[in-house]
C-alpha cells in the first residue's frame, strides 16, 4: 500500500527536499501558467480552528490557481467540531470529501493526531506554538530569493521568542543550512524556550549564538531582521501581555544603523513591532514575503499531490 505523506514539522523534509521545493517555488512563481491545470479535479479542505489570513488564503489561492479546488471553515464555529465532534471523526469524514487536507489548530499536536486517522495528506497550518512549516518554507523562498542562499547568514528574531511558532520552526531548519550566526533578541519573559536552545546548542555546536535584550545593541550585524508579534492568544493573563506589548519597535530611526543589504522580515500579522514608516525601506520585504507564501505552497501542494514537476509516470 501507498506511504501518504504528511507535513507536520519541517524535519518531514530532508535538505534535498527543502532546497527542491524552493526551486519548484521559484519556477511557479515566474511560470504560473505552466501549473494552472495541475491540480484539476483534485480538492483541498482547508479546516482552520484559529483565525488566519495569509495561511489560509494562500493556501486558498494556490490550490485555486492550480486549478484545484476548496473546502473547509474558517471559523470552527460553523463546523460540528462546535457540537463536540472529535477532531479523528472530522478528520475521517473530510478524507471522503477531499484529496489533501490542510490543518491550523490552537492545540499543539493537533494536525499529528489528524494526520494519523488520515489516508490524505495532512498539512499542519500552524499548531498552538509548536510549529508552523509553510511558514517555514515560505521564510527559506524569501531568503534564498533576496539573498541567494540560505547560507552563512547572521540573523536576529526579535520578540516573542517563547510562543512564536514560526521562530520554532524556522530556528531549527535554518540551523540545518550553516546558519553563521544566530542572535536572539527579547525581553526574557518571551525568551527562546531552552529545549529549543539545547536542541541548537547540542547539534550544532559550530553556529555562534547570542542573547540580547534589545535590538539596538545587534542592528548593525545583522543580515536578517525576523520581527515578530507578541503572541496574546498564548499569554495566561492580561497583565502579562500588556506588560510586554510594546517591547520592540523597528522604526526607521533604529534602521539607519542596519546594513545597506539587511533584509527586513515578519510573518505577518504586525501589531506594534514595525512602524508604518518602514514600509517604503527597500530593505522591508514583509509584504513581498507573504506574497511569495502563494508559490511555495503551490509548490508543496503539486509535491504532496504528486503533479507537475512530482508528477509520477
Ligand atoms: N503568518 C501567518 O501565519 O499569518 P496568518 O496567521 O494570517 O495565517
Amino acid at each position: 500500500m501507498k506511504t501518504v505523506r504528511h507535513l507536520i514539522e519541517p524535519a518531514d523534509l530532508n535538505n534535498e527536499e527543502i532546497l527542491d521545493l524552493i526551486e519548484v517555488g521559484k519556477k511557479i512563481y515566474e511560470q504560473p501558467g505552466n501549473y494552472a491545470h495541475a491540480c484539476q479535479g483534485k480538492i483541498l479542505a482547508s479546516l482552520f480552528f484559529e483565525p488566519s489570513t495569509r495561511t489560509k488564503f494562500s493556501f486558498d489561492s494556490a490550490m485555486m490557481r492550480l486549478g484545484g479546488n476548496v473546502i473547509g471553515f474558517a471559523d470552527a464555529n460553523t463546523s460540528s467540531a462546535k457540537k463536540g465532534e472529535s477532531l479523528s471523526d472530522t478528520t475521517r469524514v473530510m478524507n471522503f470529501y477531499s484529496d489533501l487536507i490542510v490543518m491550523r489548530h490552537p492545540k499543539e499536536g493537533a494536525p499529528k493526531l489528524a494526520s494519523e486517522y488520515s489516508d490524505i495528506p495532512v498539512i499542519n497550518a500552524g499548531d498552538g506554538g509548536h510549529n508552523h512549516p509553510t511558514q517555514t518554507l515560505t521564510d527559506l523562498l524569501t531568503i534564498s530569493y533576496y539573498k541567494k542562499t540560505l547560507e552563512n547568514h547572521t540573523i536576529a528574531f526579535v520578540g516573542d521568542l517563547k510562543y512564536g511558532r514560526t521562530v520554532h520552526s524556522l530556528i531549527k531548519t535554518l540551523a540545518r543550512f550553516n546558519t553563521k550566526k544566530f542572535i536572539l533578541v527579547s525581553p526574557d519573559e518571551l525568551k527562546l524556550p531552552k529545549f529549543i536552545l539545547d536542541y541548537l546548542k547540542e547539534n550544532y555546536p559550530e553556529i555562534e549564538i547570542q542573547e540580547a535584550r534589545y535590538l539596538e545593541d545587534v542592528i548593525t550585524e545583522t543580515d536578517i531582521l525576523y520581527m515578530t508579534r507578541i503572541q496574546k492568544e498564548r499569554f495566561f493573563n492580561e497583565a502579562d501581555y500588556l506588560k510586554l506589548k510594546d517591547s520592540f519597535l523597528l522604526n526607521k530611526k533604529k534602521m539607519v544603523k542596519a546594513k545597506p543589504d539587511c533584509i527586513v522580515m515578519h510573518p505577518l500579522p504586525r501589531v506594534n513591532e514595525i512602524s508604518y514608516d518602514m514600509d517604503d525601506d527597500p530593505r522591508s520585504i514583509y509584504f513581498e514575503q507573504s506574497k511569495l507564501g502563494v508559490y511555495i505552497r503551490m509548490a508543496l501542494i503539486t509535491l504532496l499531490m504528486e503533479v507537475g514537476d512530482y508528477a509520477t509516470c
